[in-house]
């Protein structure tokens, strides 16, 4: 499975990129105002570190607007996968620019169906946000699962990006029900590695360790 990095942080980025941990990032406008950067620019920086795909967002909301502004963030770096609504004026660009062999992210998806129009549509990613689906007591999981089995039914290729991610558990169920990608804030990515038998592990070994009086270096 693939990790996204959920954010426009290039510090936590540069971070989790030099453990191996990135496999791409996904931004959008909150993420971007969240950052306090420029869109154009921070984007460039974060291409500049990761070499997997990069997704910006457009903010138009009709199509025509959306695809020339895919095409301008596309010219950013070969990395960058443009990210499109799910809506019909959405899905029209995703068509186009996918048809001129763009990566396109169709994001905020919150059904089976939208998912299923998102893939004849060319989408390189389906972005369903698993977390957003629990806050409102409908299983993001499911439609996780759900999604997997109607790309698999057809044949389609696009990949399931599972966002919205916020706890290490949507990582496993993820990955479980078959999520291409995740795409998780750092500090989730950052509490995969916790464990307190690890840590109770750890303690222990590094009292007795004490107690040998011996040294390895
Ligand atoms: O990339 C979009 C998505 O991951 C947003 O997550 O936590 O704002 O619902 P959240």
């Amino acid at each position: 499975m693939k990790f996204f990095i959920d954010t426009a942080d290039v510090a936590a980025i540069a971070e989790l990129n030099d453990l191996g941990m990135v496999d791409g990032v996904t931004t959008n406008p909150s993420i971007i105002l969240k950052s306090g950067r420029d869109i154009l620019e921070v984007t460039k920086e974060i291409c500049g570190i990761v070499s997997g795909p990069v997704s910006a967002e457009v903010v138009a909301m009709k199509a025509d607007d959306m695809i020339k502004e895919g095409r301008k963030l596309a010219e950013i770096a070969p990395n960058i996968t443009v990210k499109v609504p799910l809506t019909w004026d959405g899905l029209r660009a995703c068509k186009v620019l996918s048809g001129e062999g763009r990566m396109v992210n169709v994001t905020l998806c919150f059904s089976a169906n939208q998912a299923l129009i998102a893939a004849k549509a060319g989408a390189t990613f389906i972005s369903p946000f698993v977390g957003r689906m629990d806050d409102i007591n409908l299983d993001g999981m499911e439609l996780i699962a759900d999604i997997r089995q109607i790309y698999d039914n057809y044949g389609f290729d696009t990949q399931i990006l599972a966002a919205s991610i916020r706890t290490v558990n949507h990582v496993t169920q993820s990955a479980l029900v078959g999520a291409d990608v995740i795409t998780a804030p750092p500090a989730v990515i950052k509490a995969l590695a916790n464990h307190p038998l690890t840590d109770a592990g750890l303690a222990q070994f590094e009292k007795d360790w004490a107690k040998t009086g011996q040294k390895i270096l």
